[in-house]
């Protein structure tokens, strides 16, 4: 018998259904719209160098030094001026620079969920939330939502469905999985129900920046700043490599994250800091992110064009407007997880949409990502897909009596 005992969150750490994909999809010869990764081509690879030597050459033994848990003062200065570009009112004390966006949310379920505390979720939402999240013993509670997020009389609702609710974790912009955008006059009866049901915002923004048509409108957060968490990440618009992103949090609360933060990793690599900070603190995601939304935008569309070919009648979806996701449905009676293995055995892997879901997963709806296929790979990729799941309704007519 083993002389180690786990605690009793560990049985609630599951391997990430993701994860598990992505090792199908590393057979050569499968096309790949499963991950979650921004594009390769989008990394910029050369400023990153420079900046990599300026810090060695300039500030070698500060970068190599453990530095404050809060993160590298001028890169905690940038971040509120970008955010008050966006409108956010932040001063930079307020900003805590966080080991990616990944590590906010943990920090966030550290500091706010007790076992069996409620804690409201978009239908369906990010399933690295809900692994962050689960280990702390959630009772989730489903809030319902449109093609237009959340709903706000639902989370009027959760005042007398889940007294106490922690808070509710929203994704307004380019959802991962389903790539909507919740419409400001929405996000202002969102935030007016939250408030009045005493329900806190964790908001969580790592694809705001990547829009094709027209910037996004103004955050939750701004809507109600002492009743709000925001969370932000350098992984989609720079490199998921360096690991960085940041939270800014009401003061009220701070303090505690900051020390759930020192606990996690005493401080994010200084060294990465500087050299994002020296990468961005002139301007260069001003021209930089629009060579990744016009690259985006043009494989969004090489993505619908091939859906509208090829997806069988009743397959429904809606070209999304920024991000780096197509959320589809299939005609009734299939059932995206068990199609998968058909699906890589031709040769293309996705995500299907179930494990999203923290009640109650509609099988027919699956997650494909657009940005890191060519076009061409896209249009190939999506054409064998439509014949799988073509097969597959023919298979179903057949077999239904
Ligand atoms: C919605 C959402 N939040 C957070 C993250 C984590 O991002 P990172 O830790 O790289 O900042 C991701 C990554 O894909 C995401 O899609």
């Amino acid at each position: 018998m083993s002389a180690w005992q786990q605690a009793r969150r560990s049985a609630r750490m599951n391997p990430s259904i993701i994860r598990e994909i992505l090792k199908l999809t590393e057979r050569p010869g499968v096309r790949s719209m499963a991950g979650g990764l921004p594009s390769p081509d989008s990394f910029p690879v050369e400023a990153m160098r420079a900046a990599c030597a300026k810090v060695l050459r300039d500030t070698p033994r500060e970068a190599l030094q453990y530095a404050a848990s809060e993160g590298f003062g001028p890169l905690r200065e940038w971040v509120a001026a970008h955010l008050a570009k966006q409108g956010l009112a932040v001063t930079a004390d307020q900003v805590l620079i966080t080991t990616g966006s990944q590590q906010g949310l943990d920090l966030v379920a550290k500091v706010l969920i007790d076992a069996g505390a409620p804690v409201a979720v978009e239908t369906p939402t990010y399933l690295g939330a809900l692994q962050a999240f689960t280990p702390f013993e959630p009772n989730f509670v489903s809030i319902e939502c449109d093609d237009d997020g959340p709903l706000p009389p639902s989370m009027a609702a959760l005042a007398s469905r889940a007294p106490g609710t922690r808070f509710a974790y929203l994704l307004p912009n380019f959802q991962n999985p389903t790539g909507r955008v919740i419409p400001a006059g929405r996000r202002e009866a969102l935030v007016q129900a939250a408030r009045q049901a005493r329900v806190p915002l964790v908001e969580d923004n790592p694809y705001g920046d990547l829009w094709f048509d027209a910037p996004t409108p103004p955050a939750l957060s701004s809507l109600w700043p002492e009743g709000s968490i925001y969370l932000g990440s350098f992984s989609k618009v720079l490199a998921p490599g360096f690991r960085l992103g940041y939270l800014v949090a009401p003061t009220e609360l701070a303090p505690k994250l900051l020390q759930a933060k020192q606990a996690a990793d005493l401080h994010t690599p200084g060294f990465n800091q500087r050299v994002v900070y020296e990468v961005v603190r002139d301007g260069f995601l001003e021209q930089h992110v629009p060579t990744i939304r016009a690259r985006y935008r043009a494989q969004r569309d090489a993505m619908d064009a091939a859906m509208r070919r090829h997806m069988p009648p009743g397959t429904s979806w809606r070209a999304p407007q920024g991000g780096m996701f197509f959320w589809a449905r299939l005609p009734e009676g299939l059932d995206a997880m068990q199609l998968l293995d058909s699906a890589v055995a031709a040769g293309v892997a996705y995500v299907p949409g179930g494990p999203f879901y923290a009640h109650a997963p509609d099988a027919r709806t699956l997650r494909l990502s657009f940005v890191t296929l060519s076009q061409d790979d896209i249009a190939d990729g999506v054409a064998v897909l439509g014949r799988v799941f073509h097969e597959a309704l023919a298979t179903a007519a057949l077999t239904t009596p």
